[in-house]
């Protein structure tokens, strides 16, 4: 066993926990038990975890029926199924799909799960780093960013500290995208249980996973110069659902939102207006 494979399997890691949350099997018994001793003291994280992913794929539903074909997914995971691009293709098989992870791993899995075709690509960045995701995209022609993208910001952005500036990490896919392009953004919200927060934030010291819970306008900002569709932002499961979601006491907000495509009229989040 190489050093890599040893961390592999001796230090949980974000994305395979995420993924045995959903039910997945690329994951170790570090991640399972981590995920166990999460389960244990905050029980609502798989139903979140679904919430979440359910959330992501309504809103990639409704954006490739929208007419969007191309996605730069940043902190995508390990695949699960339906995934983006499948969402994708049913719709337009000519739809271009770019999946980014700072875990290597998640490479690792999509290049041997995925159909890697021109069409869907994954590569290694760091969502803290847009420029270097950017310029890697543009130059290796992966999307036309002079056409409107879908950037998914998908239950990534709690997991970077307000001191690394996560509204300016935002503004800078923002001024990349052409007027038109959609912004799929969650994130956990401060809003949730206190006592479950606090259980969130015990269990998580000292290990380098780290949530932090934002306040509602706090996360609006993350939407300055784009325009909230209707419902807004709001706890996963209420964006547009499908069926009933148990409550839960964790909660993760998220919103879908549009760069105006009349150059200099883009509205803040917090005051857009909401289209359908
Ligand atoms: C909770 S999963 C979310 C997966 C997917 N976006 C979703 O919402 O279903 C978070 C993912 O973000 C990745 N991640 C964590 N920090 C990151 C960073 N700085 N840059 C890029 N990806 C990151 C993790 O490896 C993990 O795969």
């Amino acid at each position: 066993m190489d050093e890599t494979q040893r961390h592999e399997t001796t230090v949980p890691s974000a994305a395979r926990i995420y993924d045995y949350l959903l039910g997945g099997k690329d994951n170790y018994a570090v991640d399972r038990d981590a995920a166990d001793r999460l389960l244990a003291v905050v029980p609502d994280q798989r139903i979140l975890a679904r919430a979440n992913r359910a959330f992501v794929i309504r809103a990639m539903r409704v954006l490739a029926e929208q007419g969007a074909r191309q996605v730069l997914d940043v902190g995508t995971g390990i695949p699960t199924s339906p995934s983006i691009h499948e969402v994708f293709h049913a719709v337009d098989r000519s739809a271009r799909i770019v999946y980014v992870d700072s875990d290597p791993l998640v490479k690792v899995h999509n290049d041997a799960l995925l159909a890697t075709t021109d069409q869907v690509t994954s590569i290694e960045g760091d969502v803290r780093r847009p420029d270097e995701i950017l310029d890697h995209v543009r130059s290796r022609g992966l999307l036309d960013l002079s056409e409107p993208v879908v950037v998914v910001l998908a239950a990534v952005l709690h997991l970077v500290p307000d001191a690394q500036d996560p509204a300016g990490i935002v503004a800078r896919y923002r001024d990349a995208m052409a007027p038109g392009g959609h912004l799929v953004l969650s994130q956990f919200a401060a809003h949730s249980d206190p006592a479950a927060m606090a259980r969130l934030h015990a269990i998580a010291d000292g290990t380098p996973v780290q949530t932090y819970f934002r306040p509602r306008e706090q996360i609006l900002t993350f939407f300055d110069g784009f325009e909230l569709l209707a419902p807004g932002l709001v706890d996963v499961e209420r964006w547009r659902p499908g069926m009933d979601a148990p409550a839960t006491r964790l909660k993760i907000t998220g919103g879908v939102a549009q760069k105006s495509r009349t150059p200099g009229s883009a509205g803040s989040g917090r005051s857009a207006t909401r289209r359908q």
